[in-house]
């Protein structure tokens, strides 16, 4: 079976209410235009409901950007998985900011995934070397080390709500993206490490690359047989960017 392409906005912790509501809504306008790729955002928390009361839930997946690894209890300021599946169907886990900025590990990374799992979202999994790990010939070995430990006890079953977004540390943000090579070679070796794991299920999982993805190098690295998409931060801010990598998914659809 092809796997789908999805283009995904990571709006990250900007835009206020209004500014939330007019994006998502010109986003659903895009997606609206195309059955054949699909097309989510992952606004900040606070302006989900708002979002969603703008644009509904039928042509946008919707998604928060982190939830917390239990379910209720005394976590002061964190949010439950199942607030955000009660509004929402996806959630980022392990974004390199949610790492490296906020001190996330492994462990916590691998808790919140079962925790997105349990209740019922998708689960978009970020993994991604930093510059200094590249540079010393690990890029491989740490994204394993990551997949390892957030999927250690995936259920096949919950393979259908998982999707996998490749993101070099070092890409994001800098307008430096990856070579399209290096987005295909580190995309085959998480796709290679599905298959072990849990077979051909396995490697129908998505495989998105993010990191400084723009209009001008979307269609290429679209176009490498095991990326399935983007994960786009910087350029989903504004629609006039944004709609150009859609449309590049739409063009690199295989058949
Ligand atoms: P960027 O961010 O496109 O601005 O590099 C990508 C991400 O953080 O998901």
């Amino acid at each position: 079976m092809t796997r789908r392409m999805i283009v995904a906005g990571n709006w990250k912790m900007n835009l206020d209410k209004s500014s939330s509501q007019e994006l998502g809504k010109a986003v659903a306008g895009v997606a609206s235009s195309t059955s054949d790729v699909d097309v989510a955002i992952f606004p900040t928390t606070i302006w989900i409901s708002s979002v969603v009361d703008a644009v509904g839930k039928n042509t946008l997946i919707i998604g928060a950007q982190d939830c917390y690894s239990e379910s209720a209890g005394a976590f002061t300021g964190e949010t439950s998985p199942d607030s955000v599946a009660s509004i929402a169907g996806a959630c980022l886990v392990g974004h390199s900011e949610r790492r490296h900025v906020i001190g996330e590990s492994d462990a916590t990374v691998a808790r919140k995934l079962q925790a997105a799992l349990s209740a019922g979202l998708t689960a978009y999994l970020c993994v991604g070397e930093t510059l200094e790990e590249r540079d010393a010939g690990k890029a491989e070995q740490v994204v394993e080390r990551q997949l390892d430990s957030a999927l250690a006890d995936l259920d096949t079953g919950a393979l259908g709500q998982l999707v996998i977004a490749y993101e070099p540390v070092w890409a994001i943000g800098t307008g430096r993206a990856a070579t399209p090579a290096d987005a295909q070679e580190m995309s085959a070796s998480v796709r290679d490490w599905l298959r072990k794991s849990h077979g051909e299920s396995g490697a129908a999982v998505r495989v998105l690359y993010g990191g400084s993805v723009s209009p001008d190098n979307a269609a290429e690295i679209f176009s490498q047989p095991d990326v399935d998409g983007g994960l786009v931060g910087g350029a989903s801010l504004k629609i006039d960017s944004f709609k150009p990598i859609v449309e590049a998914a739409v063009n690199s659809v295989r058949v």
